[in-house]
């Protein structure tokens, strides 16, 4: 997981890896990318492989080592292992987020072993196995499996680019049962947008590489700062192997002593403090997890602008959702006809009201002749062409 990102080594390591293949983008590019990291560093006295020379110039034995690439995690309750193999060539394992007692909310590309748009086009997303409740990689046993009943993939998942809507949902077969281990993570609510202030300090876990740049074998968290989405977008805009942040996206930077996330950490929740209420929440999804080696920020799918395809997808019944809309209208429209029918009633009750009254008039009129004993003088027809009352 997360590693140091610039370090004194890692920017020449860094360099050098660019010089040797300008497209670290799909997974083959990445190995070769690996091999050459590994190559230099095995060729790297170990003190200067493994030191993190940082800015404040505090060298890696005055400085505890777990501040090296994020600190361990006893157990985070809503971290999932979305496991596909052991090793990269079978997709590794990464992250997810535990958001109900059925629901692992992870990046779309997670279930998939070669990731770039290219590899995915047409083809089904793998079903990985997931692990609840777990720091230590080989914990991930049959005990702590749950067991996938179905995955579904954004409808829009690399629709434009191998970055966006990089979201996929994982339907538990059973509900997990929550305990002190095992709790899902809310997702956001309406207003809840600290993802959207540049500063706002959010933690992030994974089992990605480590320094040794290997996957790591306990889970790590990290302590990052959300960056501006301007920033951020400006910083990527010119390359095609990053993402292009729109506003689905969030980045946050390195955190203290250049703490980064790195590969295989994608899948893993932002977890945000609602600073109203200390109430926690998942604000985004790590999908762009390659700052450590080669970029600066993390881009993470920002949740809130899909939590309508969440709930429905949730809910079990998107293919109702063209049903319900018409069954909607028809019943608006119902309703219309009936106010129409009930005006046209209305007027016609006037009318007749006005009849009556005139009726009526007519009567009192009559009586009043009654009363006074005349009958005016019956004059003839004005309109020869008045209908005759019967
Ligand atoms: C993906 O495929 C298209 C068309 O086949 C090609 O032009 C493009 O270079 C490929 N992209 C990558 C990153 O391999
Ligand atoms: C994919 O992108 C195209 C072009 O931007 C758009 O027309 C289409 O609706 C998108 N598909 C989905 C499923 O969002
Ligand atoms: C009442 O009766 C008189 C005489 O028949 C008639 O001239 C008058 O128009 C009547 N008035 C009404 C309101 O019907």
């Amino acid at each position: 997981m997360p590693r140091v990102a610039h370090t004194d080594t890692a920017i020449p390591l860094k360099e050098k890896c660019r010089s040797h293949s300008t497209n670290c983008e799909t997974s083959i590019m990445i190995w070769i990318c690996a091999a050459t990291l590994l190559a230099l560093v095995a060729c790297l006295p170990s003190s200067v492989a493994t030191a993190t020379v940082t800015k404040d110039h505090v060298s890696a034995h005055e400085r505890p080592k777990r501040m090296v690439g994020g600190l361990l995690a006893d157990i985070i309750p809503w971290q999932a292992m979305v496991y596909l193999g052991e090793g990269v060539f079978d997709g590794g394992f990464a992250g997810g987020a535990l958001i109900s007692d059925r629901w692992v909310l992870t990046a779309g590309r997670n279930l998939f072993i070669r990731r770039s748009r290219n590899d995915t086009k047409g083809k089904e997303p793998l079903i990985p196995k997931i692990y609840l409740g777990i720091s230590h990689r080989s914990r991930a046993d049959a005990s702590k499996e749950v067991v996938v009943e179905k995955v579904f993939l954004h409808p829009a998942f690399q629709n434009t680019s191998d970055w966006d809507n990089d979201l996929a949902l994982i339907q538990l077969k059973e509900p997990v049962v929550f305990s002190e281990t095992v709790f899902p993570i809310p997702l956001p609510e309406r207003g809840d947008d600290m993802e959207e202030r540049p500063g706002s300090l959010g933690i992030v876990a994974g089992w990605g590489w480590g320094n040794d740049l290997v996957q790591s074998k306990l889970l790590k968290f990290v302590k990052v700062p959300v960056a501006s989405r301007e920033t951020c977008h400006s910083h990527y805009k010119a390359s095609d192997h990053t993402p292009l942040v729109d506003d689905n996206m969030f980045c946050t930077g390195p955190g203290q002593y250049e703490v980064n996330v790195c590969f295989w950490d994608a899948g893993g929740a932002l977890a945000l403090l609602r600073p109203e209420d200390n109430g926690v929440y998942a604000a985004g999804i790590l999908s762009f997890d390659k700052s450590c080696a080669v970029e600066r920020y993390a881009v993470y799918t920002k949740i809130g602008p899909y939590l309508p395809w969440i709930h429905e997808v949730m809910r079990g019944d998107s293919h109702y959702s063209a049903r319900r809309s018409s069954i909607l209208a028809h019943m608006l429209k119902r309703l219309q006809q009936k106010k129409k029918k009930k005006k046209k009633k209305k007027k016609k009750k006037k009318k007749k009201k006005k009849k009556k009254k005139k009726k009526k008039k007519k009567k009192k009129n009559m009586s009043c002749q009654k009363a006074i004993g005349f009958t005016p003088p019956v004059l003839g027809p004005l309109n020869t062409n008045r209908i005759p009352i019967e």
